[in-house]
């Protein structure tokens, strides 16, 4: 049995414009989203409120994203990075790094992220209506104590390699490299109806048939709209700087993860109230068990994606590796591997470790957010931008032994003044030029190229105007409908590899 599937045969597909038979196979897919990067930064206002978070975070969605917020402040954002202009929420995962061979990361240059609404139609009595969240609603998908496969099967990493196949495991491969690189996750469907949030987040639950799509609820739980949540890294030197060569365990996420079972995501609701469940009312057409295409409700918030939406909250003082290497992942987090099996396992901390970061307000920053895809590295106050050379000179190798990283952020603010004031121009122009967003042309990718109507936008934007095959990436449209014609529609999001896993299997 094999695992991989080519996309040759997508994009042919696509170039016969056979639109249709993808929207046909998305009877449960309402609408999707479009988000640019705002922010990377350790900023978590529903695990962490009011403080440095403890890792770097992937940010998109409403422009108030603070250390401390609820859904009255989120509503107050003046923007959004997303094309759906009502959606002023905010969605989060860890940020995924590179880890040079001499032990330094860079933060990979990410392409925000890509939200699939989903009303499970499937193995649910229909007549149940969805449950309306309230709007303080938030919660957490996957789980960072994650230690073996995930019987929720929530979390996947998407590869698409260099000959253009892919396949899904539940970790990051270490078998071959990847040319795209996408976590990806189930958010929970399911919801005690009282709680808007619980500290350990069992207001939320997984179905309880280990279906991430469409299951059933545990007793006692309402069925909500699905999130399903893309998070695309385009793996290429323009993205992680020059010198980049793939190896096995180069990647690690922020919290150290260099084997992926964490991987994880936040949401803190953002929509107008009862949008979700208003929009499945209006749009879904009972009587065809289908979806209305162009459903109005949907396309008047659609939008320019947000490309310029620039974050008004707050900011971590701190560099976080996004021109140049940092000699520590920022927060107490040095590697391990989340396999329980392995021998880096569990995580453990920098000895000695003392915060030293704290929250400043994003105007009073010049860099530390993201614009039109393309992030800064803060630059504000004492921190100061230098250059790769004197980060590592003045924070010493650092790989992550003793206090590196707390030696890195105080080293850093004595630098007296590296490289001037504002940020890094030259870098950010390299970055900038090629950020890896599949829609760089997105000066003109307006709201008619996204397609106005919601099932449209499941197609991969660089779809429009592929640049190169590697750019063509295989959405969740692509999987199911490259499944579609061989009849297995038990196969869905992830082709075999959630047809028949035993649960001893190990890696
Ligand atoms: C993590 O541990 C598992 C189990 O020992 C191993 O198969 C895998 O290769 C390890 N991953 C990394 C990045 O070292
Ligand atoms: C590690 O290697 C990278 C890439 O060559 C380089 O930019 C960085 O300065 C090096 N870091 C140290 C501490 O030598
Ligand atoms: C770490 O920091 C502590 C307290 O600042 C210090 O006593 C210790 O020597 C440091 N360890 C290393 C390896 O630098
Ligand atoms: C599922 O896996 C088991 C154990 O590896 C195997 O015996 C069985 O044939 C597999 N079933 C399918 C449908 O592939």
């Amino acid at each position: 049995m094999t695992y991989s599937k080519s996309i040759s045969g997508l994009l042919l597909f696509l170039a016969l414009g056979e639109v249709t038979k993808i929207q046909a196979a998305y009877s449960s897919l309402l609408f999707t989203e479009d988000f640019f990067p705002l922010i990377n930064s350790r900023i978590d206002p529903i695990v962490n409120p009011g403080k440095v978070s403890g890792h770097v975070h992937h940010v998109v969605g409403g422009s108030a994203f603070s250390a401390s917020m609820d859904y009255a402040s989120a509503r107050q954002s003046k923007c959004t990075s997303s094309n759906l202009n009502c959606d002023l929420s905010n969605y989060w995962t860890p940020q995924l790094y590179y880890k040079w061979r001499n032990g330094s990361y860079t933060a990979v240059t990410g392409d925000g992220m890509t939200n699939y609404w989903k009303y499970p139609l499937t193995n649910v009595d229909e007549t149940t209506p969805f449950a309306s969240i309230p709007d303080d609603f938030r919660m957490l998908a996957g789980d960072i104590k994650r230690d073996d496969y995930d019987p929720n099967k929530a979390v996947s990493w998407l590869c698409v390699d260099a000959q253009y196949s892919y396949d899904y495991t539940d970790y990051i491969p270490m078998d071959r490299e990847c040319l795209t690189l996408r976590p990806q996750l189930h958010f929970p469907e399911c919801w005690n109806g009282v709680d808007s949030y619980k500290e350990d987040n069992s207001h939320v639950a997984y179905p309880i048939d280990a279906n991430p799509e469409g299951g059933v609820c545990p007793d006692g739980f309402k069925k909500i709209p699905h999130l399903f949540m893309e998070s695309t890294y385009h793996i290429k030197t323009e993205n992680i700087g020059e010198g980049y060569e793939w190896y096995p365990g180069c990647f690690v996420l922020a919290n150290g993860d260099n084997n992926g079972f964490s991987f994880h995501g936040d949401w803190l609701n953002g929509f107008p109230t009862n949008f979700l469940v208003e929009a499945f009312d209006q749009c879904y057409d009972k009587g065809v068990g289908e979806f209305i295409k162009d459903c109005p409700y949907i396309t008047q918030f659609r939008g320019d994606i947000g490309r310029d939406c620039v974050t008004e909250g707050d900011v971590i003082d701190e560099l976080i590796g996004q021109h140049f290497p940092i000699p520590a992942l920022p927060g107490n987090n040095p590697e391990y591997n989340s396999s329980i099996y392995s021998d880096n396992y569990p995580k453990g901390s920098i000895p000695g470790y003392t915060e030293q970061a704290s929250i400043v307000k994003a105007s009073d920053a010049t860099g530390g957010f993201c614009v039109t895809g393309v992030c800064t590295d803060y630059v504000g106050g004492d921190v100061v931008a230098q250059d790769a050379a004197a980060a590592a000179t003045t924070a010493g190798t650092g790989t992550g032994t003793g206090n590196s990283t707390a030696g890195m952020s105080s080293s850093v603010a004595e630098v007296p003044d590296a490289t001037a004031s504002g940020p890094t121009t030259a870098d950010s122009a390299t970055a900038g030029t090629a950020t890896g967003i599949s829609f760089s042309d997105s000066a003109t990718a307006t709201t008619s190229d996204l397609g106005l109507d919601a099932t449209m936008s499941i197609l991969p934007i660089s779809s429009i105007e592929p640049v190169d095959a590697s750019e063509s990436l295989p959405t969740l449209g692509a999987v199911e409908t490259s499944a579609a014609p061989a009849s297995t529609t038990s196969h869905r999001w992830g082709g075999s590899r959630w047809s028949n896993r035993s649960g001893k299997r190990r890696l």
